[in-house]
């Protein structure tokens, strides 16, 4: 008897790619093959590739070096952030590319958390960001219709998940400015827990701040990426708020919800990122009182309009430093 096929999938990156790997891996299994857990022992391997960052991109190339090299009759397909830019075609003598618009999300996911369901509302992003890569590798903005929303959170809900986690690059823009009718009505729905990843401060309206007011099951641990506390660098970075702007809203909504906690997203080493604009990053966490944050080190990415307006001109060895402090002030809580 010949044996079942089998695929191997290797994530990379953030929760998008983590929630379009449970889908992938659904259509693959729907094509009769069975997933292994060494990439050694599969005839297809699925790479779902990040490109936020160089070394992300680099571990995907020397991915696909390691299986070539072991054995050449291994498939490969590339998909995820990668396989929507320009240069992933040098690749094609080696991989199949698989855009990511091409999963549907008619497709049931297989989910890896038995608790947690992670429910994509949007693809894609339309802010720019100078540093980002995500809009030219996702593409613009596209919600998901709110019925095809609620239909997975239900079918969530009866298979006994607890939280649910609405997910996008930018959720708080969903459907042009209806995400808090969203969040109310999945909230309704009654589960332990609803969180919500990632919003932006711009998009972060008074009747959203009311929705997550008012329904006692939306997270009270808030993600509200900051990415610098220095306003010349916001502004080189296409971020569209002021650090004031930012500590406005974030007392705005302890004002409403006073059990309130927030993590954040930030960038160090920016292009002309001196002392003095760190050290304002650095005041404003402190204003703030960060739970947690994802701390970045900035990587030139090609395409990108920081990549090509400005040097990136912080040494690496002060990109580590800075890291380390708002690890230590925000992670580790050691001031
Ligand atoms: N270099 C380093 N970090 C980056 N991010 C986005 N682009 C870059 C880059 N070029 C970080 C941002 C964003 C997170 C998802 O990745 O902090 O919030
Ligand atoms: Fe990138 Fe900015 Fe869009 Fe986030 S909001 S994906 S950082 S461009």
């Amino acid at each position: 008897m010949k044996l079942k096929r089998s695929f191997y999938i290797k994530t990379f990156g953030c929760v998008q790619n983590r929630a379009d790997s449970e889908r992938v891996k659904a259509f693959y299994w729907s094509q009769g093959l069975a997933e292994v857990k060494d990439w050694k022992k599969a005839d297809l391997v699925v790479i779902n590739s990040c490109v936020v960052r160089e070394s992300a991109e680099n571990r995907v190339y020397g991915l696909i070096d390691n299986i070539k090299k072991f054995d050449k009759k291994i498939k490969i397909v590339l998909t995820g952030c990668l396989a929507g830019l320009e240069r992933a075609k040098i690749l094609v003598d080696k991989v199949e590319i698989m855009p990511i618009g091409k999963i549907s999300y008619k497709i049931k996911p297989l989910r890896e958390d038995g608790e947690t369901a992670l429910i994509p509302i949007s693809f894609g992003c339309d802010n720019f960001c100078s540093y980002c890569i995500v809009p030219y590798a996702r593409g613009r903005e596209k919600s998901r219709k709110e019925t095809e929303i609620l239909k997975e959170v239900d079918e969530a809900l009866s298979n006994n998940f607890k939280n649910i986690i609405l997910i996008g690059q930018n959720v708080n823009s969903y459907g042009k400015g209806g995400f808090a009718k969203l969040l109310t009505k999945v909230a309704e729905r009654g589960a332990e827990k609803i969180s919500f990843v990632s919003s932006n401060p711009w998009d972060f309206s008074d009747e959203l701040i009311e929705v997550i007011a008012c329904n006692k099951n939306i997270d009270r641990l808030i993600h509200l990426p900051l990415q610098s506390g220095d306003n010349e660098i916001l502004k080189k970075m296409n971020r569209k708020y002021s650090a004031k702007q930012y500590l406005v809203l974030v007392k705005k909504i302890r004002e409403k919800i006073p059990e309130v906690e927030f993590s954040t997203d930030i960038l160090v080493g920016f292009p002309g990122e001196d002392k003095k604009a760190f050290a304002n990053t650095v005041g404003l966490c402190k204003k703030v009182g960060f739970k947690l944050a994802y701390l970045n080190k900035y990587s030139p990415r090609a395409g990108t309009v920081s990549a090509k307006l400005y040097q990136d001109n912080v040494p690496s060895e002060e990109k580590k430093r800075r890291w380390r402090v708002l690890d230590k002030l925000i992670n580790k809580k050691l001031s």
